[in-house]
């Protein structure tokens, strides 16, 4: 079982400057909300309720500003800070003594996930004991990704990161579940090339193994990207199409934490004094009175 995750939410933004000059990507908007809200909602569906948020050193306060505290989610919320990003598996390294002995998921900041059934795709997740479980996703380009190939079986036979020639469709998404010999196994990782710890490395460390697992998100599910501004704006027309038309938000946090049963209205009332007046407040109003 996995009951701690890390949000990697660190990284220089290069991509988005001079967006990210001044201000942490995962706190640019996805539509209504905070780009951060998305991964924090993912492991809150997940029912993982002890979080580990690292952000790059020097934006601390950015972040405290919005969620000091998972007190009005019921969730025991920390941060972390990163001197400069060297590479996923640092999150393991910087998180050791959060991890303590026990299994951990990892979520990537910038990573977008939506669709019917994802939560029983997570809940299913998260139930591992040994081992890796990742989520697989078909992309038109996989050269952008970490991409697996399996078998009629659904064993992984092998994986790669950001392949120039064509060796599979299903890309590893950022959202991995471990056991804890993940720190252990982090620590032994050498830089690559372009100077940093690879998660693919680390992978291949469980599929040497065998003990790398997955789940597929289908195509009734969303995987986005946020790498780009012109990601951002997809990922944020998408959210606004959904949430427009069925008039239920996408990644509202604290509807997710009373669902769990984590919170009661009185967290929810708190947080409507704390947005002020706005669309979110109107719509948490909305779900305490229903
Ligand atoms: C990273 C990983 C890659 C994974 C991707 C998911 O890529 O290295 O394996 O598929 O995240 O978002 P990067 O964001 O560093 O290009």
């Amino acid at each position: 079982m996995v009951n701690k995750g890390i949000i990697l939410a660190g990284g220089t933004g290069t991509r988005m400057s001079p967006l990210t000059k001044a201000v942490n990507k995962q706190l640019l908007p996805i539509y209504d909300k905070p780009l951060i809200f998305y991964p924090l909602s993912i492991l809150m569906l997940s029912k993982i309720k002890n979080i580990l948020i690292i952000v790059n050193k020097g934006q601390l306060d950015q972040y405290k500003k919005l969620i000091p505290n998972g007190n009005n989610l019921g969730i025991n919320l920390t941060y972390a800070e990163q001197e400069s990003p060297r590479g996923l598996p640092e999150a393991f390294i910087l998180g050791e003594n959060f991890i303590g002995n026990d299994n951990v998921a990892l979520i990537l900041g910038d990573n977008f996930f939506y669709g019917q059934g994802l939560t029983n795709v997570l809940i299913k997740s998260k139930k591992i004991k040994k081992g890796v479980k990742v989520i697989l996703h078909k992309v038109i380009k996989p050269e952008l990704y970490g991409v697996a190939k399996i078998n009629y079986k659904n064993k992984i036979l092998g994986i790669r990161e950001k392949p120039k020639k064509y060796y599979s469709d299903l890309a590893i998404t950022g959202l991995y579940y471990f056991d804890n010999k993940v720190v252990q196994y982090s620590k032994k990782l050498k830089v690559s090339k372009r100077n940093e710890l690879e998660i693919t490395d680390l992978l291949k460390k469980y599929l040497k193994r065998q003990e790398m697992t997955y789940e597929l998100l289908g195509r009734g599910g969303a995987w986005l990207d946020t790498g780009s501004i012109e990601d951002f704006y997809k990922t944020s027309n998408f959210v606004a199409a959904i949430e427009n038309r069925q008039g239920f938000k996408i990644a509202c946090i604290e509807e997710i934490a009373l669902n769990n049963k984590w919170i009661k209205k009185d967290k929810v009332i708190n947080a409507i004094k704390f947005y002020g007046n706005c669309e979110y407040s109107k719509y948490l109003k909305k779900i305490i009175s229903s």
